[in-house]
Formats: structure tokens, C-alpha cells, sequence
């Protein structure tokens, strides 16, 4: 039977893997390299190139090349790569294509299924915009699944015989996610999920960037906002000193010619000891505190219940965060993953299962979990009194999955004949807090007093943690569901951003929404170009849906903290 790999599509690096004897195997690419990074450009014939290949050029070639783009997944934000406008799922499935290339040159065999591992906390756009760019890679997603459970998938296939509680911590170059799970006899059962998509190693980058930025600057009076070369030299060199700083304690880190001042050209030199990096990154990884909290509580169990944790992800390898674990859950985290290969080896396991290719006494069965808490919009009385924009839950955070729920509404006026059904993902009581997911009009209720006519709406939440809406009049039995579009340029025409500024909030965001503006279209951003736009258009989306203030606050602070990182060296 031809095989289906595993892939892992991560925020900076990718892998492809298969099941080979039973066990994984991770697949090198066409350089010999496990592990391939996540960037896609244009060489100089114009040829879409992708991997090493393409991150080689990225300080030679800022403008056609493309990193990180798995954080913009599931928006409708789109990237330029010479001068040419992508999706982040074309970008995506360049990657993909990449790997999935390589991996039948070495299998000898066209590879056309593939199960894709995603963060935990990937909403449904994010998990969409996934499975199209494996459709336009030319490949059949067989599933989605989480990262963290298939890190579990890799460790169990080697411990069947282990009763265990199990946390797996999974941090990477984007995204956060904590997992708690339950491992008996072969069967690992996950109880819960909780993570942030934005967070990662990029983050604590740029808060090195930032200090390094601040210094430079206030040392030489130089403006190196637009200098996206420079930024891209720093950026790298940046990384390399974190990625140093894991082992060693001090890092002398030196750009020769990083830019000129006065004619004369200038070079960054600086000596970044641990203690200072810890210092400039400790607030982000504390933070996951709350995710930790969260899902151990979902789970219904203590930090004293865990038996064992597992650390996923390049950026557990940052000794401050194994010492956080320690404080934060009162044990040390085990090395009995790869922390590069787990997530990918264990998405070869789930390939495995579904292909058959698992010998019996490895009988090895997973459940998962949805992360998220799904509902909808509905007219609610409280005490007699109307309440709108109420928010019923269909499906709670952390159930099993697949799940189909389904709930009866009544109409709320005489001779009402339609409904819209609004479907929202979060935890807020009030529908509009929470995100909103889609929408569709169920039409056709036969003309009858109010409360009469009834409506069933069910969720089908699936094994790829994709979600399917469907509506009924109960009495005729017609039904209408919700088609979710994933190309994101569908997704803006939903939301009519014209109007953000009529938003009830919307005056405390113009100011800092025009700046931004302004140095987008004067080329200002440089380097940040992306990230502002898409900070951007999430700030006038939020307004427009009544996205939370704290939400709203938090976007408005990042773009803050660009726009203060930009402007401060040309203010000086
Ligand atoms: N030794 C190290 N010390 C600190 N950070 C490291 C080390 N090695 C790798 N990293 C960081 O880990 C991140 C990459 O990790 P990984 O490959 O697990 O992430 P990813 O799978 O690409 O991202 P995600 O899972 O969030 O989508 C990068 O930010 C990288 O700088
Ligand atoms: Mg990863």
C-alpha cells in the first residue's frame, strides 16, 4: 500500500516522517538535513525555492524571500515575494511541496496522503487554511492533529505497557501549547489543551532585537527602521546568540559593518550574558503559568498528580524555561523526547494507524480533545427580561472528540421565518466577546406564534478538530448549514471593515492605526511591514465584531511596541 507520511509544518522549521518497521522514521531532505526551515522565495530566475535553499538568500534577498509564515495561517493577511501577492497556504504549500518532494525521491514512490500536525490551540481557520495548503501541495490531508498529542503518540509507542499522568509542554518558534494526558495500557487519552498561537522563539528574538536596537541606536543617532537588511542581519545574529546562550554564558555577538554613521561604517558589537537575555524574556515564558493552570485544572488534576513531563519544541531548550517547569510544577521535565523529532514522529505513528501499517501487539488507541469552548448567539431571559447577545454553549473546552452536540432553540416572535445563526468560539458570556467563527440564515420557518416553531442546531466537531454547523426546522425538517470558505479574501468580505471606525471603541485605536498607516505606506515598517498589517487589520476586525477590550488592548500594545521600536532611533 503506498505510504502516508507524517509532516510537521512548524513555524520555523519542518520534517516529514513515515512509518518504517513499526518505528518512525524521519525522512531526510534532498540536503541531507532532518530538519528543514520554514522559508520559501523566489531565486533569481523567478522559481519558487524552498528550505535551506531559501533561507540562504533571505539577507541577500529580504524582498523575495518569506519566514515564519504559519503565524499568519488562517488570516487573510497575504505576503509579497517579488512584488507578487501570496496566501500564507500557497507559502505554506511550497513548503510542503518541498518536503513532500524529497520524501519520495527518497521512499521512490509519489506521495499523495499526508497527516499534518498543527498547535493545539489552532482555531478552525487556522486548521482550514492548513488542510488547503496540502490541497494545493496536491496531497489528500488524511488528519489533522495536534502537535502535543502527537509528541505523546511518539513517547507512547515506546511505553505501552506505562500507566501515567503525562504534560507536555511544546514550545517552538510561534506557538505555545500545554497538553495533560493520561496513559493507560496503550491507550493515551488526552484531557486537555490549552496554549497561545503567539508565542514562541520568535518573540523572544525580537525582544533581543529591541535591547540591541535601543543601545545601537542611542550609541550612534543612526535610523535603521528602514534598513530592512540590517534588521534581517540582526535578526539572525540575534538568534544565533540565543541559540548559543542555551549553552554558554556569555555570547560576544558582532555584525561587522552593520551600517554606516557620519560615512563611516560602523559594526554592532556587543557581549549578551544569560542572566540579561533571561531578564528581557522572563515576564513572556512566566506567562505561561496561565496555560499550565489551565489545562491542569480542565483536567481535573494538580501539579502533584503529573508523573511525567515532556518538553517539545527548539525553544525548551532555553534553561530558564526548564527552570520555570521545575518552580511552576515542583519537578524536572525528562529528556525522553526529541525535542525537534517528537512532534513529527509521532504524526509518522498517526500516519500508521490509519494506513494499517502498526503490528497488533503495538495497539496503541488516542483521544483528543477540543480546546476550545464552541456556541452561538442567542435571545435570552433572565429574571422575564430579554438579554441579547447571549452566548449558549454547544460544545464545551476539552471534551473528547469527535463530538456532535445538538441543541433546540424556539422562534422569538409571532410568525418569525427565519433565524441567523451566529457561531462564536470562546468563554465569554457575552456572544460578540468571543470570537466569531461564521454565520448563516436559516429561512423557511413556518409562519406560527412566538416559542412554537422549533430549531435544532448541532455542532460536529470531527477528529481534525474541524467543525460543522448545521440547522433545523423542526417541523419541516429543512436544513441549512454553514459553508466555511477558507481562502481568507472570502473571509474579508464577511466583515466590513469600512465601518471599524463608527465601532463603539474605535476613537482610542485611530490615532495609533493611522500612524501605522502612514509607516507602512512610506516603507517605514520595513522588516515589520507584515506584522503591522496584520495587527492592523485584526485591530478594525475586533472593532467591527466587538472583539474584548483586553483583546483589543493587547493588539494596540504590540503595534505599539513596533511603532516605539521603529520611531524611536528616527526620533532620536
Ligand atoms: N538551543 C536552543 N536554544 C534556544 N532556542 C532554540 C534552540 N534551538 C532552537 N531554538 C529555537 O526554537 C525555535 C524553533 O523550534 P521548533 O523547530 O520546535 O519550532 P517550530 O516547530 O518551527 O514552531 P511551532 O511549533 O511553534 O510552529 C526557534 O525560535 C529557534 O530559535
Ligand atoms: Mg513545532
Amino acid at each position: 500500500m503506498s505510504s502516508i507520511v507524517g509532516i510537521d509544518l512548524g513555524t520555523s522549521t519542518s520534517e516529514i516522517a513515515v512509518l518504517k518497521d513499526g518505528k518512525p522514521f524521519v525522512i531526510p531532505n534532498d540536503l541531507g538535513e532532518f530538519i528543514t526551515p520554514s522559508v520559501v522565495g523566489l531565486d533569481d530566475d523567478g522559481r519558487i525555492i524552498a528550505g535551506r535553499q531559501a533561507r540562504d538568500q533571505l539577507l541577500l534577498k529580504p524582498d523575495n524571500t518569506v519566514i515564519e509564515v504559519k503565524r499568519l495561517m488562517g488570516s487573510d493577511t497575504t505576503v509579497t515575494m517579488g512584488g507578487k501577492e501570496y496566501t500564507p497556504q500557497q507559502i505554506s504549500s511550497y513548503i510542503l511541496s518541498y518536503l513532500l518532494a524529497c520524501a519520495g525521491k527518497y521512499l521512490g514512490e509519489k506521495i499523495e496522503r499526508a497527516v499534518i500536525t498543527v498547535p493545539a490551540y489552532f482555531s478552525d481557520w487556522q486548521r482550514r487554511a492548513t488542510v488547503e495548503a496540502g490541497q494545493l501541495a496536491g496531497i489528500k490531508v488524511e488528519r489533522i492533529i495536534n502537535e502535543p498529542t502527537a509528541a505523546a503518540l511518539d513517547y507512547g509507542l515506546e511505553h505501552l505497557q506505562e500507566c501515567r499522568n503525562i504534560l507536555i509542554y511544546d514550545l517552538g518558534g510561534g506557538t505555545l501549547d500545554v497538553t495533560v494526558l493520561e496513559m493507560f495500557e496503550g491507550v493515551l487519552d488526552v484531557k486537555a489543551s490549552s496554549g497561545n498561537n503567539q508565542l514562541g522563539g520568535k518573540d523572544f528574538d525580537r525582544r533581543l532585537m529591541n535591547y540591541l536596537l535601543d543601545r545601537f541606536t542611542a550609541k550612534w543617532q543612526v535610523d535603521l527602521s528602514e534598513d530592512k537588511r540590517a534588521l534581517m542581519r540582526l535578526k539572525e545574529a540575534v538568534e544565533k546568540c540565543k541559540i548559543a546562550l542555551s549553552e554558554h554564558e556569555e555570547y560576544q555577538l558582532i555584525i561587522p559593518f552593520f551600517t554606516t554613521s557620519g560615512g563611516n561604517p560602523v559594526s554592532l558589537e556587543e557581549t549578551v550574558s544569560r542572566e540579561l537575555f533571561e531578564s528581557l524574556i522572563k515576564d513572556l515564558i512566566d506567562s505561561t503559568a496561565e496555560q499550565i493552570n489551565a489545562a491542569l485544572a480542565d483536567a481535573q488534576l494538580s501539579a502533584a498528580d503529573i508523573d511525567l513531563i515532556l518538553l517539545v519544541g527548539g525553544s525548551t531548550r532555553i534553561p530558564y524555561v526548564r527552570r520555570f517547569i521545575e518552580k511552576a510544577l515542583g519537578q524536572s521535565p525528562q529528556a525522553l523526547v526529541d525535542p525537534d523529532l517528537a512532534v513529527v514522529r509521532g504524526a509518522a505513528v498517526q500516519a500508521g494507524i490509519i494506513n494499517n501499517d502498526l503490528s497488533p501487539e503495538k495497539d496503541i488507541i488516542i483521544t483528543d480533545v477540543c480546546p476550545y469552548t464552541l456556541g452561538i448567539s442567542v435571545l435570552d431571559f433572565v429574571g422575564g427580561f430579554p438579554v441579547t447577545d447571549a452566548y449558549d454553549v454547544i460544545i464545551p473546552r476539552n471534551v473528547t472528540i469527535p463530538v456532535v452536540k445538538e441543541k433546540i432553540y424556539g422562534t422569538v416572535a409571532d410568525n418569525q421565518t427565519q433565524v441567523e445563526i451566529n457561531i462564536y468560539q470562546g468563554e465569554n458570556r457575552k456572544a460578540s466577546q468571543n470570537n466569531f467563527l461564521g454565520k448563516f440564515m436559516l429561512k423557511g420557518i413556518p409562519p406560527a406564534p412566538a416559542f412554537q416553531e422549533k430549531i435544532s442546531v448541532s455542532f460536529a466537531y470531527d477528529l481534525n478538530g474541524i467543525l460543522q454547523v448545521e440547522g433545523k426546522i423542526i417541523s419541516t425538517g429543512k436544513k441549512a448549514n454553514l459553508v466555511i470558505e477558507t481562502t481568507g479574501a472570502k473571509m474579508q468580505k464577511e466583515v466590513d471593515l469600512d465601518g471599524w471606525e463608527k465601532a463603539p471603541h474605535a476613537r482610542k485605536y485611530k490615532a495609533i492605526l493611522r500612524k501605522a498607516a502612514r509607516m507602512v505606506e512610506s516603507g517605514k515598517a520595513g522588516y515589520y511591514a507584515i506584522e503591522m498589517e496584520s495587527l492592523m487589520r485584526k485591530i478594525k476586525e475586533g472593532l467591527v465584531l466587538g472583539e474584548t477590550k483586553e483583546t483589543l488592548d493587547a493588539w494596540k500594545e504590540e503595534l505599539h511596541e513596533i511603532i516605539y521600536e521603529l520611531t524611536e532611533e528616527s526620533d532620536v
